[in-house]
């Protein structure tokens, strides 16, 4: 039975003994990357100082940065893209407010209940067909005011889209649900985890595809492969009270310019190649969808990832298990699919061996 103890832990050690010698072909996520020798220089050289007491010169030049591409008032470093998002929900808003996201979103259903934990949100969840909530839907899932309803107040959105397969949300339908939000005086918040992606996909700046959203959560370390670290961007007063919640959840770092160096390498450097990463998963999935055993909706494939649903009687873990054999590794997505996810750490050389390597398993 397929469970999300599974997710990680992959693949699985019987798999790794059977490996022997064979290079392995990690598509399990963009997360996988590690350092290039040019960004663990940049890191080594790092100036550094104690950023608790605002003392650190490389996360200011980051946030600096960072707050401009945006064409924001000011960002706040953070561990993590989980991190983003919850301090941004918390510093957003007030116990028994509503929150209104995708059923599949990171926010709700990856980050173990935080917005609850944290903030005592109360969730709606929306069904979507990509992602995208259309503005009709948000306008009909605002509750009355009156004493009886919980406050809808927040609506989170992500782009791209992780569990749909990296979809791109529409910009129209972006800005319509924004005069929602207006209207309504509904905070917009974005998991922009792999805007980067949505950027190099449709050309749309990323100051554009943000400018709609009050507050916006960015990783570094996806598809622009630093090892560590995530943005919150916003206004000036905004992230004032990001800075106090970073130090409550306890991710208020010391010399974090030792890492924070990873990331700005990666912003001043890594956007551009995405294209890279996306005309891979392409290549991916075509040669995927020619196995009988998938079956692949090409038209999600925009960035990215690439989700394979299993249309034999086989669950995904043993489809995994079968794949770690000729040292190809992907995640499971449910017990009937699997993510494929293309990355700075896999070529498009690596993508046609892990087509070879599966025809031998799969065919
Ligand atoms: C869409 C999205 N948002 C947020 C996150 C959280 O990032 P982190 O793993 O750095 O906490 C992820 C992680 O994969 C993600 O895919």
């Amino acid at each position: 039975m397929w469970s999300f103890r599974t997710l990680y832990p992959l693949p699985s050690c019987q798999a790794l003994s059977i490996l022997g010698a064979m290079n392995i072909i990690d598509l399990r996520s963009d997360t996988v990357t590690k350092p290039s020798p040019e960004m663990r220089q940049a890191m080594a050289t790092a100036e550094v100082g104690d950023d608790v007491l605002g003392d650190d010169p490389t996360v200011k030049e980051l946030e600096k940065y960072v707050a401009g591409l945006f064409e924001r008032e000011a960002s706040l470093y953070v561990p993590s893209g989980t991190m983003g998002n919850q301090i941004s929900l918390k510093a957003n808003s007030r116990r028994g407010w509503e929150l209104l996201c995708e059923r599949q979103c990171h926010v709700v259903n990856y980050e173990a209940g935080g917005p609850v934990v944290h903030s005592g949100l109360l969730v709606n969840l929306l069904t979507t067909e990509r992602g995208m909530i259309p503005a009709e839907l948000v306008r009909k899932s605002i509750r009355p005011r009156n004493v009886h309803c919980p406050e809808t107040k927040i609506v989170a959105l992500e782009n791209t889209h992780n569990h749909h397969g990296g979809t791109i949300l529409p910009q129209e339908e972006v800005l319509r649900v924004k005069e929602v939000c207006d209207e309504f005086g509904l905070i917009f918040h974005l998991d922009g985890a792999r805007i980067w992606n949505a950027h190099a996909a449709t050309g749309l700046s990323l100051p554009e595809l943000t400018r709609p959203f009050d507050t916006v959560s960015v990783c570094l370390s996806k598809g622009l492969g630093a090892p560590v670290g995530s943005m919150i961007l916003g206004t000036e007063k905004f992230i004032t009270r990001c800075h106090r919640e970073r130090k409550l959840f306890g991710g208020a770092m010391r010399q974090v310019g030792i890492i924070a160096a990873g990331g700005l390498y990666a912003v001043k450097n890594n956007i551009g190649r995405l294209t890279e990463d996306h005309a891979n998963a392409r290549l991916l999935a075509e040669g995927l969808s020619r196995f009988d055993l998938f079956d692949i909706d090409l038209t999600r494939v925009q960035s990215n990832i690439v989700i394979v649903n299993i249309v034999s009687e086989e669950l995904s873990d043993s489809v995994l298990e079968r794949m770690a054999k000729v040292g190809v590794w992907a995640l499971p997505f449910g017990s009937k699919d699997i993510r494929f996810v293309t990355h700075l750490d896999v070529s498009r050389a690596d993508c046609e061996e892990a087509l070879q390597r599966l025809d031998t398993v799969f065919n």
